[in-house]
């Protein structure tokens, strides 16, 4: 330790500590020294007691240095201004390479001669050839796991990551509700989400299209006829963007959040299927989902499995 100089010496152990702290502090996304101050304070502690060491250390070697003989103070300062020698680490490398040195060419020299350009009988460096032994392992273990045991192929691997994205994409929905749009809303059916849409219904909506979607001035939301289509992603899409001009449904956009359009489309078409105490007049069509589940005569695997077939020719590419 005390061959490494102290202005190395102390940024090293500083980052050391540092490292381990936020190594050891579990702050979620942000790195722990942003996320509790505290640390900061700590961490300039640890500096401040570093330096600290460093000063007591640096007197001490000085009141001994006082004590000692003229002569073994000169002992000693050779012994300290010694230049450091890195042998293992030459001796690494020379293992790693074998290479020659300058002076002793002579002796693995080849004697052919073109024009004065001469051949070096050089052994192939350790270091290479070593990886290259690697690379022989790599490949036997390879071709009996993937080839002769078949553990998993890349059609696998691919579905289990697609899988397991699918996973994260839900986790992440239910942190980023606020994230849906008109092309990836789905129906909530979370009480809370249904509860939190009745309230928006009730203070935003009820004046025109009545507590029970029995209909006023808006149409009727319990029938199966839509003016602008039916289902949760048609319905998004009005209440973000409005009826059509002069209607008097205005755009939602301006004064909800998406995740609040959602909740209340969710919770209005709950009112499809029942009646209303005052049923407005059906007004536009009846409203077929396009997903919904088809008839019977088309076999229901043929389409997925086309599906896959087709994904995985993509990801093969
Ligand atoms: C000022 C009255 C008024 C208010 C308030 C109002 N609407 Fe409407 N709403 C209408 C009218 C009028 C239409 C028909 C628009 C058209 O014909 O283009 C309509 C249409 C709709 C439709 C489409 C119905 C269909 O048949 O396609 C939905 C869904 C809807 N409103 C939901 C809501 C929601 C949710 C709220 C509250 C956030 C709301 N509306 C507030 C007047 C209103």
């Amino acid at each position: 330790m005390s061959r490494i100089p102290w202005w190395i010496r102390v940024p090293l152990l500083f980052f050391i500590v540092f490292g381990l702290m936020e190594y050891f502090i579990d702050s979620g996304d942000k790195p722990a020294i942003i996320e509790y101050p505290i640390t900061q304070f700590f961490m300039l502690m640890v500096l401040l007691i570093l330096i600290a060491i460093e000063v007591i250390l640096k007197s001490v070697e000085n009141v001994m240095f006082q004590t000692l003989s003229a002569e073994a103070q000169e002992r000693y300062l050779a012994a300290k201004n010694k230049k450091p020698e890195y042998k293992w680490i030459n001796g690494i490398y020379k293992r790693l390479t074998r290479s020659r040195s300058i002076d002793r060419e002579q002796e693995i020299i080849l004697d052919h001669n073109y024009d004065g350009i001469r051949e070096l009988d050089n052994v192939l460096p350790p270091w290479w050839v070593y990886m290259f032994y690697v690379t022989i392992i790599f490949g036997l273990v390879y071709l009996v796991r993937f080839h002769i045991v078949g553990d998993y192929t890349q059609a696998i691997e691919y579905e289990n990551e697609v899988a397991e994205a699918k996973i994260a994409i839900e986790e992440y929905k239910k942190t980023a509700k606020n994230l849906v749009d008109v092309n990836t809303v789905e129906v909530l059916t979370d009480a809370s989400d249904l509860a939190a849409g009745e309230k928006i219904f009730t203070a935003n909506c009820v004046v025109c299209h009545m507590a029970d979607g029995g209909g006023g001035i808006g149409p009727n939301l319990t029938d199966e006829y839509w003016i602008l289509g039916g289902g949760i992603k048609n319905v998004f899409r009005t209440i973000s963007e409005g009826g059509r001009d002069g209607k008097g449904m205005v755009a939602w956009k301006n004064s909800l959040k998406p995740v609040e359009m959602a909740q209340v489309a969710s919770y209005l078409l709950q009112f499809q299927g029942t009646t209303a105490a005052n049923p407005k007049a059906p007004e536009g069509e009846i409203w077929v989902d396009p997903d919904a589940p088809v008839a019977p005569e088309v076999p229901a695997e043929e389409v997925p499995a086309e599906q896959a077939q087709d994904s995985l020719t993509v990801a093969m590419n």
